[in-house]
């Protein structure tokens, strides 16, 4: 690429190559003591990130904050729309080519699939896809793969994905990039969520990667890794829907007693039930280790696209 970056924007994990993926997870672990504030490295000062949120965030938002910070870049944030010129009717196109102006890359949070590659096509600067509707979300996909890679293993892995795979932006990026490392996919969601055919057909035409619908107990004592989402009832088409599947699913600790010791449970978070707090105790809980691996892992993603 003429710039000599590996990517120009981050829209889909579609845009990284395996060998993306492992060099993004390699200059994450660089920068872990730096996320962790015991070393101080400012590469990224004078260097302004502008966050446009569209719908909620504390995770996303917040480690990109704290990762340009961090790395002595600054940040500003167009959180409340309402209060903004997209409440006048400014179209998102006008907004990215005007906050291009303010900023050097700009992490976008939108409620449309493929609303950040049409920004992308009318920004000046690089542009991060911090979730677009039930689209992707590739950001979240590469702390995924860098929690697994530290706390399980990432090739030959076996994990069940458990939930609303239908509507689950974190699980419709992550089974493509898993599906570069040899992965075994066991599938387990209420019927009406199950994930759409289309990605298991994609998946499945990688060599290794393979994909079936279970149940938990038929599996729980061979994975690696479980990994929980909650029900996306932002989604629904109406509230009715939703009421048919809410609580319809819950970890306990004693649904994982037959899991090997190095099991681990992960999710993206928030959760809203699906995960009982009793499993926060247990030796298999990562979730929130995973929320902090956004720092480093974000950090690698904005020196590669600012550095
Ligand atoms: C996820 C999202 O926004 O897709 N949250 C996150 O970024 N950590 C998952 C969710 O909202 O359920």
């Amino acid at each position: 690429m003429s710039s000599g970056r590996r990517f120009e924007h981050l829209i889909s994990i579609d845009d990284l190559s395996k060998e993306d993926i492992l060099y993004i997870l390699e200059k994450a672990k660089e920068f872990e003591r730096v996320a962790r504030g015991e070393r101080t490295d400012k590469r990224l000062e004078g260097r302004i990130l502008a966050n446009l949120f569209f719908e909620p965030s504390t995770r996303t938002r917040m480690s990109f904050e704290a990762a340009m910070k961090r790395l002595g870049g600054d940040v500003i944030n167009m959180t409340a729309h309402e209060a903004s010129s997209v409440a006048k009717g400014e179209t998102l196109a006008d907004t990215i080519r005007v906050v291009g102006n303010y900023a050097d890359v700009i992490v976008l949070r939108h409620p449309l699939i493929g609303a950040a590659k049409f920004a992308a096509e009318n920004s000046i600067v690089p542009v991060v896809n911090a979730g677009d509707g039930a689209g992707q979300h590739p950001t979240q996909t590469l702390l995924d793969l860098y929690t697994m890679e530290k706390e399980a293993r990432l090739e030959g892995l076996k994990i069940a994905l458990m939930g609303d795979l239908k509507y689950s932006r974190t699980v419709h990026s992550l089974i493509k990039a898993l599906a570069l490392f040899n992965t075994k996919m066991y599938l387990i969601s209420p019927p009406m969520l199950r994930l759409p055919e289309e990605f298991i057909e994609e998946v499945e035409t990688h060599v290794g990667a393979r994909m079936e619908e279970v149940g938990l107990e038929d599996v729980v004592d061979e994975i690696d890794v479980l990994y929980v989402t909650r029900i996306q009832k932002e989604r629904f088409p109406d509230e009715e829907e939703y009421r048919k599947v809410a609580g319809s699913y819950i970890i306990t600790a004693e649904l994982l007693e037959r899991a090997k010791d190095s099991m681990i449970v992960m999710h993206p978070l928030p959760r809203v039930n699906e995960i009982a707090t009793t499993v926060d105790k247990t030796k298999h809980a990562r979730y929130f280790e995973q929320a902090f691996y956004g720092v480093p892992i974000r950090m690698a993603i904005l020196s590669e696209l600012l550095g």
